[in-house]
């Protein structure tokens, strides 16, 4: 199960992916913007993340205007490894080494044929564990020491 979640910012291309997901019949829970109205990312950074902390989502897509605002506040949340990314390189390499469980984009800075890329690339990569677990795990620390 996916959990994506936009802002204003994030609404259009939240729409273009909502409607990729669907037709590639990977099931979704959507949150945040349901109409271009103005919503605040970090409500919408919460609830996507509370789904995946609580494993009601596997991992999870949010979107703003730049994508920072919201990948700001969903790596405040202790188990959310949130990534922003603008190419499929990016997508690929933080699933192979950071084991993202969260995609962060810019709707304003991403055109749909390449975030539907990134989206697919990062769905479609495994963590590599070995070194990168030992790294991580590192992250898991400085969560409990603050
Ligand atoms: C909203 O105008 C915009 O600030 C937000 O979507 C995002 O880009 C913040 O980082």
């Amino acid at each position: 199960m996916i959990a994506i979640g936009s802002d204003h910012g994030g609404y259009r291309l939240k729409g273009e992916i909502t409607a990729w997901l669907k037709e590639n019949n990977i099931p979704y829970i959507e949150f945040g913007c349901m109409d271009g109205a103005s919503i605040d990312y970090p409500i919408v950074a919460k609830e996507v993340c509370e789904r995946v902390t609580s494993g009601a989502a596997d991992q999870a897509i949010l979107i703003c205007g730049t994508g920072i605002g919201i990948s700001i506040a969903a790596n405040k949340f202790n188990g959310i490894r949130a990534a922003l990314c603008t190419d499929t390189y990016m997508a690929k390499y933080t699933r192979l080494h950071n084991d993202a469980n969260v995609l962060c984009m810019g709707g304003r800075v991403l055109g749909p044929g390449s975030a539907i890329e990134i989206v697919e690339t990062f769905l479609n990569t495994g963590f590599e564990g070995g070194r990168h677990q030992r790294r991580i795990d590192m992250i898991a620390d400085i969560e409990k020491d603050n």
